[in-house]
């Protein structure tokens, strides 16, 4: 038996779209947020850390640990477990305090 989410709570969203993430395209449901879909795309991590460059994605998953901040519409540290995927955004791996990558 399969369990289906979206059947689970009987939710009807609204059509999927896209934004996108280092240059390549995320599928996305409305209300979803930046780190559901990057997970359900097969991502795992999307930031890498000051010192050491290794890589980090959602840890706690309720915005306590920052572990998941990525760069959104060029705005670092953005906590994708609590921010919304929205149609045609820009979101990019955020190196280190995001903050080089700002022009
Ligand atoms: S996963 Fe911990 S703050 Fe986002």
């Amino acid at each position: 038996m399969s369990r289906d989410p979206l059947a689970l709570v009987r939710a009807h969203p609204g059509p999927a779209f896209e934004f996108s993430f280092d240059g390549e395209p995320v599928p996305a449901l409305p209300g979803q947020s930046i780190a559901a879909a990057l997970w359900a795309s097969g991502r795992l991590s999307w930031r890498r850390t000051r010192h050491t460059g290794r890589p980090r994605g959602a840890f706690c998953g309720i915005g306590v640990c920052f572990d998941c901040l990525v760069v959104s519409d060029g705005q670092p540290n953005v906590r994708a477990c609590l921010a919304r995927a929205v149609p045609g955004g820009t979101v990019a791996t955020q190196e280190g305090t995001g903050y080089a990558q700002i022009q």
